[in-house]
């Protein structure tokens, strides 16, 4: 049996697509055959990127700098990924940023950061999706089990990643009408730059359990599901992708 690529003329955004999680799911939405704008803070790493997701099959694939916590750059990328591609079918939202505190430690200003990136970036680029996609678009914004369960020393982190569960409910039930999907994945502990740069990983604070230990190309999987076709019916979900970590007692 052959099958169409699932992607196949539509055209993608991932945020915080230059390594890790977003990377992944840049190459993997590539592999079905979507046109990716690859959307990152910093110019050399979304250049390696963009030809890791050409090679990898994409139909095309442009670089956007931005940084997401920007409503002004998020609408001048949207509005240039729709110039030069004609359309919009999928936002990944998963550009991310986590902080390391006890909590009398953390300012405002730690807050505003970490929810302006973790929260508003995600905010940003649905409110820019509703006012560009048609019926059949689709969201997906990375959460994590943080929005869950929590460990200490990362109250905005998981805050902000709890609030953007709360978000993806307020887009499903908006974007209904639409005919736009949107849905969360809540990964559990993934071999990125983020998960061994972590103080509370490498402390040994936080116990990885090997069998719990996801590759990036294993939550790009279930973000590619989530954005097609497959889950036409799936609306305002929460897919927790963490090897069983977060049911176990
Ligand atoms: N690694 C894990 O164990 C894990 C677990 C659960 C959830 N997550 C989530 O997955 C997502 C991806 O994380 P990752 O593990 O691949 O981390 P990562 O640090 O490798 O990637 C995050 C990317 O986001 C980009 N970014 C940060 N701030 C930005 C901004 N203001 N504007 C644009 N881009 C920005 C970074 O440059 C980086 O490329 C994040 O939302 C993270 O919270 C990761």
């Amino acid at each position: 049996m052959s099958m169409v690529p699932r992607f196949k003329d539509k055209v993608a955004i991932v945020t915080g697509a230059a390594g890790g999680i977003g990377l992944a799911t840049a190459v993997r939405l590539g592999q079905e055959g979507a046109t990716l704008v690859l959307v990152d803070l910093h110019p050399r790493p979304l250049h390696d990127a963009q030809a890791a997701v050409l090679k990898a099959g994409a139909a095309g694939a442009s670089v956007s700098i931005c940084d997401v916590s920007s409503e002004s750059q998020v609408e001048a990328s949207v509005t240039e990924a729709v110039r030069q591609h004609g359309r919009l079918d999928v936002v990944v939202n998963n550009a991310g940023l986590m902080s390391f505190k006890p909590l009398e430690q953390f300012t405002g200003e730690d807050w505003n950061r970490i929810l302006g990136v973790d929260l508003l970036g995600a905010f940003f680029f649905t409110k820019q999706a509703f006012m560009r996609m048609t019926a059949g678009g689709a969201i997906v914004n990375v959460a994590s089990i943080h929005a869950v369960r929590t460990t200490p020393h990362v109250a905005p982190y998981a805050a902000a990643k709890a609030a953007l569960l709360s978000l993806t409910r307020s887009t499903a039930i908006e974007g209904r009408g639409r005919g736009i999907r949107c849905n969360a994945v809540l990964p559990g502990a993934v071999e990125t730059p983020m998960l061994r740069t972590n103080p509370e990983v490498r402390g040994g604070v936080e116990h990885i359990d090997p069998s719990e230990l996801a590759q990036p190309a294993e939550i790009a999987a279930a973000i590619a599901y989530l954005a097609s076709g497959d889950a036409s019916i799936v609306q305002g979900a929460s897919l927790v992708v963490d090897g069983g970590r977060l049911s176990e007692l």
